[in-house]
């Protein structure tokens, strides 16, 4: 099979496609056709060297999501058969043309979405649904706000909130992002700079001073301390991305005062039983709100495989609005 390869730690430069053998089902595991793939900061960092892939997948070939048709079925598994279109995430090994993937943590396609739409998908809405709804627990009437809102993370949270019949509200860097997630259904939006307190004052006035319930924190860092000036009381914040920050300087008497909860949240890293959950409720809460239009995919771009160095450049440039996608075949 044709894959892509990090063939050393470093920058974009490092990415080859390489041929790899076909890797081969376990009874437990199906193994996908990878028609397309799509991007994620882990596979930046995992490509500088300092995210390796979790035990058990491969090494040195990214991808965390894929999109693609199943090829061969572990003697084990009743619920595929050869053809079913199926995505999911995976610990790895998607940026390539065959995927071995457990057979519980696939989902079935819905027949309009095309395979760079499907592709779009898994990460985003696994990790907005199974933070926000499985995890902060959201009702419906309740406010999130969402940073990074024009992120593929973010884009699914905000779909996702009014789905739940939530209010959603973000910020981003980008004036241009607000407005176009206010055509995804966000229904207050602030653009930031370096000062993160006119985010409280915004959510007061959005608010009409009560606060935010549920904040996604996708960019952590200095956004922390934002988030927790900006909650309701018995508020919820999920810490789910670093790229503002790994480290922050909070107000614990504010977290105790309004009895907030604070809970950070990795996929990744979890255990196949846990990555079967997440997958079963993606299947049976999320898939057939694609199918029936109420959710849509966002996709930023589309590249090759054999591009796969200018689709890392224009993920890391922070220039997108939802995903950049990888058509593999
Ligand atoms: N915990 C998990 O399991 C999990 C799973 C998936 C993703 N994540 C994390 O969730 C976040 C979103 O992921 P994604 O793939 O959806 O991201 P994405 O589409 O790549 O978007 C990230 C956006 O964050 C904003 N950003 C970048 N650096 C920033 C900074 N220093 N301060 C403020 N904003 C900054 C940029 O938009 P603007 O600056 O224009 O607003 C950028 O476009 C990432 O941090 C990612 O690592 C975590």
């Amino acid at each position: 099979m044709r894959a892509a390869v990090i063939t050393r730690p470093g920058g974009p430069e490092v990415l080859a496609i390489e041929q790899r053998p076909d890797p081969e089902a376990g009874p437990a595991e199906v193994l996908v056709r990878v028609r397309a793939s799509a991007l994620n900061r882990a596979d930046l960092l995992q490509r500088e060297g300092h995210y390796p892939a979790p035990p058990g997948w491969p090494p040195d070939i990214p991808g965390m999501e894929f999109a693609g048709e199943i090829a061969a079925i572990g003697a084990r598994v009743t619920e595929w058969r050869v053809g079913d279109r199926v995505f999911g995430i995976a610990g790895g090994g998607a940026n390539a043309e065959l995927l071995v993937i457990d057979g519980a943590c696939v989902a079935r396609v819905p027949d309009q979405l095309s395979w760079t739409d499907a592709a779009s998908i898994p990460e985003a809405f696994i990790t907005a649904h199974d933070a926000m709804i499985v995890q902060a627990e959201l009702r419906a009437g309740e406010s999130v706000l969402i940073h990074a809102v024009g992120s593929g993370v973010g884009l699914a949270a905000t779909q996702l909130a009014r789905a739940w019949r939530a209010t959603p509200c973000g910020t981003a860097r980008t004036a241009e992002k607000i407005e176009r997630a206010r055509t995804l259904g966000l229904a207050d939006g602030l653009t930031v700079a370096s000062n993160l307190e006119v985010i409280a004052a915004a959510v007061e006035e959005w608010t009409r001073g009560r606060g935010i319930d549920v904040t996604l924190d996708l960019v952590g860092g200095d956004y922390l301390p934002a988030s927790i000036a900006a909650a309701a009381p018995r508020g919820r914040i999920m810490l789910i991305g670093t790229v503002a920050g790994r480290s922050a300087t909070v107000s614990v008497g504010a977290i105790l005062r309004k009895r907030l909860t604070l809970r950070g949240t990795v996929l990744r890293a979890r255990s196949l039983d846990e990555k079967r959950a997440a997958t079963a409720l993606f299947a049976r809460d999320v898939v057939p709100l694609f199918a029936s239009g109420v959710l849509r995919p966002t996709v930023d771009s589309v590249y090759d495989l054999d591009q796969i160095r200018a689709a890392h450049e224009r993920l890391a440039s922070n220039a997108t609005f939802g995903k950049v996608v990888l058509r593999v075949a």
